[in-house]
Order: structure tokens, then C-alpha cells, then sequence
């Protein structure tokens, strides 16, 4: 295989018919995060099991801790355990929160078959010209891109509620003409990581601002829109954490029900990755504090990874729709 490989020689598949019948059948197709085997080995084995499409997602740190030769083959080796499991789910390899043109071109060239082009911190007109530069590249390739607009709050910046964050309706006929985007990530009040809401004592987790997005929705209706930030932060694994040494207080996620309604919207992807990482560091704080004499990565790793399958399947069949629709 050279250096330059196309995903389809990977047995992988873009984003653009996973969208369509996402968009139509009322569901989201789920985008977990990965960094190591054994989250890709889990990830595929829930999503074969439960048969639904997915899109398994790198970041550009994961990328530097996986190594770059090392995740392509990674990838081949995730298509060739789902079909020796008699499954035929798509599987897209996708890039998360691209910075710049060069490592967008770079996953490309080495077997992503979507990418994703985060040009929301820039002002606006940098950021359409930024993402039509990727999608004029990815598109050569038959790669899907992905771009984003308004920018998801911090929990620490106490500007979570200002609307200047959340993505302005008004802009996303324009950008998305301007850049020729397959799918737009959109802010309407998620926030990336464990502790996405400040709560008082007695309170409860704001709705998300399904009002934002239902203007989006009448503006590009039928245009395939992403929800980054969408972990739910499950109590389960937090407890689990801060009984077994850990100290995670006040992590808090986005409920359920919320993205179930999200899913059944234009919303045909949903990324997350914190759950996952709760869920192994839960695993893994228990059965090492329950097996002190315990020393085989096999022991600790094989039961996190038993826990993110369960996890995984319960995504994708209660919340996301996505079983069954491979
Ligand atoms: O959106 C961010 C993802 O959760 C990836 O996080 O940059 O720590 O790999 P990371
Ligand atoms: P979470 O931190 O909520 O899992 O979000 C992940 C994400 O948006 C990756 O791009
Ligand atoms: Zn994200």
C-alpha cells in the first residue's frame, strides 16, 4: 500500500448516503472517539452487533498519540473484524476538529473518508474561506466535510448563555453555499467534556435551544446537521470514579431525552467521546482497586472494554435510533 491511500481501499465509506437515510429515517448516526484498540475493538463490536452504521472519529491528538501509519491500519483491521463478524455496517474514518488545511489534506491522502474543518473561532469570512479550501480538496477524493459554525461555550467562560456563541441561523444558507459542506456542526448549547453545565444545588440541566435549530431546519431543510458535545456524562460511571479514588464532582451531561429529540431532528450525528472515557475509567479505577495484585493490561482493559460494548449498544438502540439501520 503506498504512502498516499484512498478509503475505499480500506474498505471504508464516506458520510453522504449515511447522512441521507440518517436524515430521513429520524435517527443520528453515532461518532465515537477513539485513541487506542481497545475502544475501536468495542466500538465496532457494538455497532456490528446492534447493526448500525458508524463513524468512528480521531482527533488531531489522538492522531499524534496513535501515530498516523499505525491508525490507518487500525482502520482496515475495524472493517475487516466487522465483516469477519458477518456484519456490512458502513464505517466512515473521520477526522475531529480539523485546524488547517494541511492536516485535513494530510488524513485525506492517508484513508479518512470524511474530515472535518473547524473554522469556528475564526471570523466568519476566514472560516468560509478556510472550509471551501478543504472541501475543494476532499471533494477530489470523494471525501465528505464537515464545517462548523458558532462556537460551543466552555463551562469556565460563564458565557454559556449569551446567544453570540450559539450558531446564528442567518449565516447557514450563505456558509453552506460559500463552502459546499456535506454536513454542518452546529452550537446550541452543548459544551465538550465532563462538566458541560454549572448547577446550583436543586437545579436542573437547561434545555438545549431546540428553537435555534428548528431555524436552521426551515433555512436548509433536509441538510444534514452535526451535535458535537452530545456525551451525557452518566451518574453511574461518575460515582463509580470518585468511590473507586477518583474526583470528578459536578460533572454533568446533556439528559437522554434531549438527544433522542435531537436525533429525530436534522441532527444526523451526534459525537461523543466522554461518555467513552468515563465509562473505561470507571472499568478500570473498580477492578484495579478490587484486584490490587493485579498487573495484566488484558484484566483492566478487557472489562473497560466490556463496559464501553454496553454503552455503545445502549446509544445506539435507546438514544441515537441508529440500530438496525445498517
Ligand atoms: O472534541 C474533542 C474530542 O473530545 C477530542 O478530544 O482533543 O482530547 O482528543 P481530544
Ligand atoms: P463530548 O465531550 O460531549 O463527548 O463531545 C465529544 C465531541 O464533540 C467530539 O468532537
Ligand atoms: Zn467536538
Amino acid at each position: 500500500m503506498s504512502d498516499t491511500v484512498s478509503y475505499t481501499e480500506l474498505g471504508l465509506a464516506n458520510t453522504r448516503e449515511m447522512f441521507k437515510k440518517a436524515v430521513g429515517g429520524g435517527y443520528a448516526i453515532p461518532a465515537y472517539n477513539f485513541n487506542n484498540l481497545e475502544q475501536l475493538q468495542a466500538i465496532i463490536t457494538a455497532c456490528a452487533e446492534t447493526s448500525s452504521p458508524v463513524i468512528v472519529q480521531v482527533s488531531k491528538g489522538a492522531r499524534d498519540y496513535a501515530n498516523e501509519t499505525m491508525l490507518r491500519y487500525m482502520a482496515l483491521g475495524a472493517v475487516r473484524m466487522a465483516r469477519e463478524m458477518g456484519s456490512n455496517i458502513p464505517i466512515a474514518l473521520h477526522l475531529d476538529h480539523g485546524d488547517s488545511f494541511e492536516l485535513c489534506k494530510s488524513c485525506v491522502d492517508s484513508g479518512f473518508s470524511s474530515v472535518m474543518i473547524d473554522g469556528s473561532h475564526l471570523p466568519y469570512e476566514e472560516n468560509v474561506k478556510l472550509t471551501r479550501q478543504v472541501v475543494e480538496y476532499a471533494h477530489q477524493h470523494d471525501v465528505t466535510v464537515e464545517g462548523e459554525l458558532g462556537v460551543l461555550a466552555g463551562i469556565e467562560d460563564e458565557v454559556q448563555a449569551e446567544t453570540s456563541t450559539y450558531t446564528k441561523p442567518e449565516e447557514v444558507e450563505d456558509f453552506v453555499s460559500k463552502t459546499g459542506v456535506d454536513s454542518l456542526a452546529i452550537s446550541i448549547g452543548t459544551s465538550h467534556g465532563a462538566y458541560k453545565f454549572k448547577l446550583k444545588e436543586g437545579e436542573e440541566v437547561p434545555p438545549l435551544r431546540f428553537d435555534i435549530l428548528e431555524e436552521i431546519e426551515r433555512r436548509i431543510p433536509g441538510f444534514p446537521i452535526v451535535l458535537h458535545g452530545a456525551s451525557s456524562v452518566l451518574q453511574e460511571y461518575v460515582q463509580l470514579i470518585n468511590n473507586y479514588g477518583g474526583k470528578m464532582e459536578g460533572a454533568v451531561g446533556v439528559p437522554e431525552e434531549q438527544l433522542r429529540r435531537a436525533a429525530a431532528s436534522a441532527v444526523c450525528k451526534i459525537n461523543i467521546d466522554s461518555d467513552g472515557r468515563l465509562a473505561v475509567t470507571a472499568k478500570v479505577r473498580e477492578y484495579l482497586s478490587q484486584h490490587p495484585e493485579e498487573f495484566d493490561p488484558r484484566k483492566y482493559l478487557g472489562v473497560a472494554r466490556k463496559e464501553l460494548i454496553k454503552l455503545i449498544k445502549h446509544k445506539n438502540e435507546t438514544v441515537l435510533g441508529s440500530a438496525g439501520r445498517a
